[in-house]
């Protein structure tokens, strides 16, 4: 396409130059009956599932649509969501924290069209485009990451597996059978960008080998003692290594101290390490971050490895399936996962979700592991 200038000028970058504006003020975007009954709201209902009420001390109620949101759209998808909040809502619509997308009306009727409009709305290949869901004791949005449409460090994808775990879950988004809220969240590598050390069940993108060093580079394109701080278990190290007939600064890796995190290959560019065999999936369950009854807790490592199986991830979507349904028999209600395994023990927990506990999930990071040992004769057989 033949460039068409903003006006911007390059040739003077300075000028009319306009910085530190921050993001529009909140409440410039209200609906009005949000604006005028802000700070009082009585109470609220869950009418059904993906559709809530909130009454106002001056009467005023706000009905409150949720629909399942893909995270990643097109321009097409939001002007679509952005048309059906024209029809129905005054033009106003917003994100959750969770990413999907709330739209809402201030009186029934309104409402009942606005559902009817949303159930039927579909994708040419059959998907639902606003799926109504994700309030209650149910499965909500997974809070997801870029994977191999964006990152260059993931050791899984995150669309990918995210459209296939909601399609083996999907039912439990527009229902409320479980014992409490159950939040699924994904990050492709152990940066843990979102929510995965604090979710009810994570999915989390593992390499299994350690990084490739590109001598020839690596002091070019690397500051050689940040790799080396990068290393959690130290296994870095600087060496002198012959390239021809040149010796050149670089690295050294320890492979028995590496454990594959990925973080030297973060600080720098010469020590790739993603692998198509050896990467794939850890499910880590029973985080949250409310404080509701119990304190909040990180998510704990179950299953040590799953392959990557694109496009439709089947071991590590029919595994998450088994631990939901073993939670939703098993947990009393407002047991959170990580509430109903303290209850029951860990032990009871592998045997309930028939999940193999392998030598992988001990605690062996620094002096905090021991504290994750059993110091007591408390044990179920
Ligand atoms: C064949 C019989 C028994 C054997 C072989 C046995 C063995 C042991 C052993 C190896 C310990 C751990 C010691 C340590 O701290 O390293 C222990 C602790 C203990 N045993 Fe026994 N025991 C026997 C019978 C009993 C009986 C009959 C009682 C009480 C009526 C008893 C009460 C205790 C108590 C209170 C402790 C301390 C537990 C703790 O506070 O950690 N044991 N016993
Ligand atoms: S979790 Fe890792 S791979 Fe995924 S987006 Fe964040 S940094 Fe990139
Ligand atoms: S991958 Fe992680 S553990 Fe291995 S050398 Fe790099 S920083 Fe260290």
């Amino acid at each position: 396409m033949a460039f068409i200038s903003s006006g911007y000028n390059p040739d003077k970058p300075m000028e009319n130059r306009i910085t530190d504006i921050g993001p529009q003020k909140y409440d410039k975007f209200y609906p009005p009956v949000i604006a005028k009954n802000k700070g009082k709201w009585l109470y609220h209902e869950i009418i059904k599932p993906g559709v809530l009420v909130h009454v106002a001390e001056s009467g005023d109620e706000v009905y409150t649509v949720r629909c399942g949101g893909a995270r990643l759209m097109t321009v097409t998808h939001i002007r679509e969501i952005c048309e059906i909040a024209d029809k129905y809502c005054g033009g106003y619509v917003r994100w959750t924290t969770r990413n999907n997308v709330e739209f809402m009306v201030d009186d029934k009727a309104k409402c009942d069209a606005l559902i009817k409009d949303l159930e039927g709305r579909k994708f040419d290949g059959g998907s639902f485009k606003l799926p109504i869901g994700g309030t209650g004791a149910g499965v909500t949005n997974i809070i997801h990451t870029q994977g191999w449409i964006h990152c260059h460090t993931p050791a899984t994808d995150a669309s990918g597996p995210v459209k296939a775990t909601l399609d083996e879950l999907f039912s439990d988004f527009q229902n409320h059978r479980l014992p409490a809220q159950l939040r699924v969240s994904l990050a492709c590598c152990l940066n843990m960008c979102g929510a995965v050390h604090c979710s009810d069940i994570a999915i989390l993108g593992y390499h299994r080998k350690p990084p490739l060093l590109d001598h020839e580079y690596l002091d070019k394109m690397c500051e050689i003692p940040l790799a080396i701080a990068a290393c959690p278990t130290a296994a870095v190290k600087p060496s002198k290594v012959t390239v021809g007939d040149k010796e050149v600064k670089s690295v050294a890796v320890n492979e028995d101290r590496c454990m594959f995190c990925g973080n030297c290959y973060t600080m720098c560019p010469s020590m790739p390490l993603a692998d198509q065999e050896g990467d794939g999936i850890v499910l880590m369950v029973g985080g949250k971050v409310s404080n509701r009854i119990s304190m909040p807790k990180f998510s704990k490592v179950v299953v040590a490895f799953i392959p990557n199986e694109p496009p439709r991830w089947g071991t590590t979507t029919a595994t998450i399936k088994r631990i939901v349904e073993a939670y939703a028999a098993g947990a009393n209600k407002y047991e959170r996962l990580g509430d109903w395994a303290e209850r029951i023990g860990w032990e009871r927990f592998f045997d309930k979700c028939e999940l193999e506990f392998t030598h992988h999930l001990i605690d062996d990071f620094r002096d905090p592991a021991y504290y994750t040992w059993r110091q007591s004769t408390q044990f179920k057989f």
